[in-house]
């Protein structure tokens, strides 16, 4: 295996947690690992993690299928959009959006402006294994998964694409993605 793609000296991590000077925000499809490559980013940078995705939880005190159930999608969208505008306050830290964010036009170019923007991407087979291991996503309940999960992928790529870094998550070894997605933020910034 190759050693730099696995693991990074802890002073090379902090070095380059120095130079991050705005928040780290992941986008991408659900099922690329927004959310644990996030943590394991944030803990490697010393830097506070934020799932949107809970934030906009914590502010309806609702879950996101009851956000949906209740008030429709719409009304997730809308925010979607506030919480990750009150996010994107200057601060350094690592956020994981849920994967229809960054398709908003006003949201993608705040983040776009804001933040060091990363796209993790993964194949079908990938995103379809993983996203079925949790039944949380009411987008996914609307028909067979997969042709919803390759459709929206079509669909959202020319938006994920405006993200300056691009990185896909293998089904290789977290730690992996995770020393590639900081390799790219060192060369980007
Ligand atoms: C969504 C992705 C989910 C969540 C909601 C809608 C989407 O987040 O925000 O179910 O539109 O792709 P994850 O990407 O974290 O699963």
């Amino acid at each position: 295996m190759d050693h730099d793609e696995t693991e990074q000296s802890s002073t090379d991590v902090d070095a380059l947690a120095r130079r991050i000077d705005r928040p780290v925000v992941l986008v991408g499809m659900m099922g690329t690992g927004k959310s644990s490559i996030g943590r394991r980013l944030s803990a490697l940078l010393h830097l506070p993690f934020v799932d949107a995705d809970e934030a906009i939880e914590q502010a309806a005190q609702l879950s996101i299928s009851e956000i949906f159930e209740r008030h429709g999608e719409g009304a997730f969208r809308d925010g979607e959009r506030r919480v990750i505008a009150r996010l994107m306050d200057g601060e350094r830290k690592v956020i994981a959006t849920g994967g229809g964010a960054f398709i908003n036009p006003e949201t993608r170019a705040l983040i776009l402006a804001k933040a060091i923007t990363v796209w993790l991407d993964a194949d079908i087979d990938t995103l379809v294994e993983r996203t079925t291991r949790k039944d949380t996503r009411p987008l996914l309940r609307q028909g067979d998964p997969r042709e919803i999960l390759t459709r929206l992928r079509d669909e959202r790529r020319p938006a994920y694409a405006e993200a300056p870094i691009h990185v896909t998550s293998g089904r290789g070894p977290q730690a992996r993605t995770v020393a590639r997605v900081l390799k790219e933020i060192d060369a980007w910034l």
